[in-house]
């Protein structure tokens, strides 16, 4: 029993001294060692599938995702997540951990993983993430748009910059039938 304090004391001493002699780094810029990088990606992979696993994923339809989920994503995502055809933005560069990049990582086609992947996409949506800088959307979405999100992520995987094109083209077409009609007849009545 002694021993052991023993040693809790020395642990102790040693992380105070290697955080006031600066030893220790807390800048973004210092990776850590591939080891506790191992350990916190298991530690966090361990964390979001306890939480998520008693999730139940709701109906999606595939429409809804590829217009509201990809909107959402478009809007708040990109900047730190990117999207095929996108450039590298500043934000996603100096982040670290780094967001992982979705569209570079392989499709996911297997129905059961699919289900799992979209509840662990929405737990973390939901919630965030600690430390990372990943924000809770949770405090400003309800379920049923943060689910589409979730599923759009899903998608992403492997997606090419010409399917992602497609995707923003279509939505601004949508956007301009909606408000253009209204403008377009404003310009009429001002001109005539
Ligand atoms: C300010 C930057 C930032 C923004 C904005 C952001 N994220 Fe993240 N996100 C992160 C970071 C950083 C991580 C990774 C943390 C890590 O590796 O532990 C992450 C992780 C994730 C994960 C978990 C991935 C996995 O494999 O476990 C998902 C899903 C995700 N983000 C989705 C989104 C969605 C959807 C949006 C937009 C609604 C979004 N993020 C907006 C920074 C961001």
């Amino acid at each position: 029993m002694k021993l052991f304090l023993y040693l809790l004391l020395g642990f102790f001493l040693v992380m105070a001294i290697a955080i006031i002699s600066g030893a220790h780094n807390i800048s973004a810029t210092e990776k850590h060692w591939s080891i506790t990088e191992k350990t916190i990606d298991w530690i966090r992979e361990s964390l979001i599938e306890v939480h998520a696993k008693n999730l139940t994923v709701p109906q999606l339809d595939d429409r809804n995702v590829l217009s509201n989920g990809f909107k959402h994503y478009h809007e708040m995502c990109t900047e730190c997540h990117l999207a095929p055809g996108l450039e590298v933005t500043e934000v996603s560069m100096g982040l670290y951990p780094q967001p992982p990049v979705f569209h570079e990582q392989a499709p996911v086609t297997e129905q059961a993983i699919r289900s799992d992947t979209i509840r662990k996409y929405f737990w973390v949506i939901k919630n965030g993430l600690k430390m990372t800088g990943m924000p809770a959307w949770g405090l400003s979405h309800d379920d049923q748009s943060m689910w589409s999100m979730a599923a759009f992520v899903v998608k992403l995987h492997g997606m090419s910059a010409a399917e992602y094109e497609n995707l923003v083209r279509t939505t601004e077409a949508d956007h301009s039938h909606h408000h253009g009609h209204d403008e377009h007849s404003h310009h009429h009545d001002h001109s005539h």
